[in-house]
C-alpha cells in the first residue's frame, strides 16, 4: 500500500528530472574560461576558442545564436573538435552559427557523427560501454565532405590525419590532428614525427581522447592536446561525476584541463561539448559548453 502510494511521487520526480535534463540543462550553455601556462616567457597571451560536439540539427536556434555570440570573445584561433552535425541539412545551419568566427584562423577534425546519421538507440546503452562497438559497418550518410569543404574554404585547416602550421595572435603555431580514433580512422603514422621545435606553440587535435593517440602526440612534443567526444559524461551524478567516458580516457579526465600524461609536460583539454545525439536529447549535471582557453607564458622554463 505504501509502495503504491509512492508511485505517483516517483513518477512526478522522474518527469521533473527528464524535463530539466531535456529542456533546461540541454539549452543552458556555459562558457568555460581557462588559463593555460604553456607559452614561452614573453609571448602571448593567445586566446583559443574550443568548440566541440554541436550535433547541430535544424531548429536548434538557441544553440545557433549562442555559438554566434562567441565572436564577441575575440579569439585568435578557433578549434572545432568535431561531431558538428546530426542531420543531412545541418551544414548550412552550422555555417550560419559560426558566422564571423569562420573569418578567424581555425582548425578542425571530424567526428563519427559528422559522417553517420544518428540512429535510434536505447540511451541505457550509453552507460554500458563505448558506442563504437554498437555501430554497424556502413557507408557515411551525412554530408561530411560538404562540411569539410565549407570549413576549409573559409580558411580553416583540415587536420584529419594532417599536419600544418598557421599564425594566430602573432604566434607561429604548429598543428596536427587525426581522424576519429573512436571509429579507428586515426592514422598517426601519416603525421608522426617531432612537432616543430621552432614554433611558439605545438597544438594537437583529436575528436576522441583515446590514450593511444594522446600518448603519441605527447611523445612527439605537442604542448596542448584538444579533444571532445565525451560530452563530459552527458548524464552525470551530482557529487560523483561522469559514469562513463565513451572512450579510453579515464573518468577523471572526461572533461576539463589536465596534464598529459599525469605529471607530464603536455596539457590536455577535453570539451564536454555543446550538443547531444538527437536520440538522447538530455544532459544532467553536465551543462553544454564551449571554452575560451587563454594561453599564457609558463612560470618557468
Ligand atoms: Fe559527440
Amino acid at each position: 500500500m505504501r509502495v503504491r502510494a509512492l508511485l505517483p511521487v516517483t513518477a512526478a520526480a522522474g518527469a521533473a528530472v527528464l524535463g530539466y535534463a531535456g529542456i533546461v540543462e540541454r539549452n543552458w550553455f556555459a562558457l568555460r574560461r581557462l588559463e593555460i601556462p604553456v607559452l614561452a616567457p614573453g609571448t602571448g597571451p593567445l586566446r583559443i576558442l574550443h568548440i566541440s560536439d554541436t550535433h547541430l540539427t535544424p531548429g536548434r536556434t538557441r544553440l545557433q545564436s549562442w555559438i554566434r555570440s562567441l565572436e564577441d570573445l575575440d579569439p585568435h584561433l578557433v578549434v572545432n573538435t568535431g561531431d558538428s552535425i546530426a542531420h543531412p541539412e545541418a551544414v548550412g545551419y552550422l555555417l550560419d552559427a559560426l558566422g564571423p568566427l569562420l573569418r578567424r584562423p581555425g582548425v578542425f577534425v571530424l567526428g563519427s557523427n559528422d559522417l553517420f546519421a544518428p540512429e535510434p538507440f536505447n540511451p541505457a546503452y550509453y552507460l554500458l560501454g563505448p558506442s563504437s562497438i554498437r555501430r554497424t559497418e556502413k557507408a557515411p550518410d551525412l554530408p561530411w565532405e560538404k562540411l569539410r569543404d565549407e570549413m576549409a574554404a573559409a580558411g580553416w585547416l583540415d587536420l584529419d590525419n594532417r599536419r600544418g602550421k598557421l599564425t594566430a595572435g602573432g604566434l607561429d603555431v604548429a598543428v596536427a590532428g587525426v581522424g576519429d580514433a573512436h571509429i579507428k580512422r586515426d592514422r598517426y603514422a601519416e603525421i608522426a614525427g617531432p612537432a616543430d621545435p621552432a614554433a611558439d606553440l605545438r597544438l594537437a587535435v583529436t575528436h576522441s581522447p583515446e590514450p593511444r593517440v594522446l600518448d603519441q602526440f605527447a611523445a612527439d612534443g605537442y604542448d596542448l592536446l584538444l579533444a571532445g567526444h565525451t560530452h563530459g559524461g552527458q548524464l552525470c551524478l551530482p557529487g560523483y561525476g561522469a559514469i562513463v567516458t565513451n572512450c579510453g580516457i579515464d573518468r577523471e579526465r572526461v572533461r576539463g584541463l589536465h596534464r598529459y600524461p599525469a605529471g607530464g609536460p603536455a596539457w590536455l583539454h577535453v570539451s564536454a561539448g555543446l550538443g547531444t545525439s538527437p536520440w538522447a536529447p538530455a544532459r544532467f549535471a553536465c551543462r553544454p559548453e564551449a571554452s575560451l582557453l587563454t594561453l599564457i607564458p609558463r612560470t618557468s622554463g
